[in-house]
Parts: structure tokens; sequence; C-alpha cells
């Protein structure tokens, strides 16, 4: 079976500070993998090659099997590689239900045709009300999102990442900048997620990644210094050292 996402000797430099140095990763089908790392080490620059935010200098990405190393970010998307949307790349204008039921329309390529079907279309509308529950923002469905709170909104963004059907969620700090009163919000929703997905995530909270995940990689400086299990990763004198042992981290 292929893996659900690789990353093939990938690298990248900002000019001549190098941020990504052959680094390797693979997910299966419904992995739970966490990458950790000290602040600056690459992580977020990671997640944007594989998106396609940025190009690599060299190296491949592959989605089930499938070199998508030239495919533009909107159609690594419809091959089922999602990340969450920032929030300003929220409607704010729009419920959260318009908001959910543009994302399903949008996985169609076609969002701006659909978009009037969609809304009066029971199915789809049907879809989106059983995203809303599942991350339990139902009662929200008809509020204006940008009146959200902050942890709201961050849900919101979840469930229209999900409206797009993704094989592959790539997630970084999902948590981050929220109150801590409404952080297990995201934390539930996060650990809800169906086991049909392969997750990424980038998390600084040490006791969210040895809850989540089943495997981790280390990077430093651009290059994947361990991978392991959570078991495997705590006990390495070497993480420890530049990573487990520090305060705080990005
Ligand atoms: N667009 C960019 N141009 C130049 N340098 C960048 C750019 N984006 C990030 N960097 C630098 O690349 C390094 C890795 O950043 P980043 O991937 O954001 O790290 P992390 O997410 O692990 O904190 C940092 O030194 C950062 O300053
Ligand atoms: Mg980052």
């Amino acid at each position: 079976m292929s893996a659900a996402l690789e990353i093939r000797g990938l690298n990248k430099s900002f000019g001549a500070l190098p941020v990504a140095s052959d680094v390797s990763l693979a997910l299966e089908p419904g992995a739970r993998h966490a990458l950790i790392g000290p602040n600056g080490s690459g992580k977020t620059t990671l997640v944007n090659l594989i998106t396609g935010a940025l190009a690599p200098d060299s190296g491949k990405v592959m989605l089930n099997g499938r070199d998508i190393t030239s495919l533009s970010q909107a159609r690594r998307v419809r091959r089922g590689l999602a990340r969450t949307f920032q929030i300003n790349q929220l409607f704010a204008g729009l419920t959260v239900l318009e908001n959910v039921l543009l994302a399903i329309a949008e996985r169609s390529g076609t969002a701006h045709k659909l978009w009037r079907r969609a809304s009066r279309d029971s199915a789809v509308t049907g879809e989106a009300y059983a995203l809303l529950e599942q991350l339990r923002i139902h009662d929200d469905a008809l509020k204006v999102t940008g009146e959200l709170p902050y942890g709201h909104q961050r849900l919101v963004e979840i469930a229209i990442t999900l409206g797009l059907d993704p094989k592959v969620l790539l997630l970084d700090e999902p948590a981050a900048g929220i109150p801590s009163a409404e952080s297990h919000l995201i934390l539930d929703a996060i650990a809800a997620l169906p086991d049909s997905i392969a997750v990424l995530i980038i998390e600084h909270d040490m006791d969210v990644v040895f809850r989540f995940a089943h495997r981790i990689s280390v990077l430093v400086s651009g290059t994947i210094m361990r991978e392991g299990s959570p078991g495997e990763i705590a006990a390495d004198e070497e993480v420890r050292a530049v990573y487990l042992g520090e305060e705080r981290n990005g």
C-alpha cells in the first residue's frame, strides 16, 4: 500500500540559510504523526513545501503514491491534501454554515457555480451540519463567523478543512493563540478526527504530542535528527538535550 503522504529528499534554502536538508518522511493512511523541533527549525517551511505554498529546490512530495511536486496548491487540495486555513481566510461576514457549504462546493472545483445550488441542496446542507455537529459547533451554524469567540472560529476552520474531504491533514500549531480556557475545544476536535485521515501535527505542547501521536519526527536546523515512537523519542538523550529539556519552544 502506498503511503498517504511521502516526502523524499526535500531540500530548500532561503538564500544561504538551509531550512530543509534532505528531509524524508512518510505517513501511512490514518497516521497520527507529530513534527517537533525548536523554534525556527523549519517546521512551518516544511508544511509550506508539502502544500505547495513554497517550491523545494529539490526532492519530491508524493500523495497516495503519485508525485504532486509540480502541482498547484489548489490541485493538491483537490487530491486530498489539506491544511487548516488561517482565520483571515475565513469569510468573516458569512455564517458558519455558509463557510462550510462553500468548502464542500470548493471540493468539486466549481465553487462559484455550485454555490447557489449547494446552499439549497439538502444533502450538502446535511453534510455541513454533520460536520458542525462532529465539532460541536452546530449551535453556531447561523451565526456570523467573524463574531464568534476565537476558539470557535478555529473550530470553523477545522470544519471547513474537513469539508474538503482530505486524506491528509496538516495542522501547524492548531491551538496557538487560543486562550487556555478554550484550547480543549481544539484538542478534543483533533482527538476525534476520523481514522481515514492521516494527520501531521506541529505542536509544542508535549502533553498533546505524546497523547496524540503514534510517530514523532524531530526537526533540528532543517534536518530530521530522529524519528520514532513516542517512547523512543521521550527516552532519547540527544532529543532531550536539544528539545524536550527546554521550557518553551515554538
Ligand atoms: N520566506 C522566508 N524567507 C526567508 N527566511 C525565512 C522565510 N520563512 C522562514 N524563514 C526562516 O527559516 C527558518 C525556519 O522558519 P520556520 O519554518 O518558520 O520555523 P518553525 O516553524 O520551525 O519555527 C527561520 O530561520 C526563519 O526565520
Ligand atoms: Mg512554525
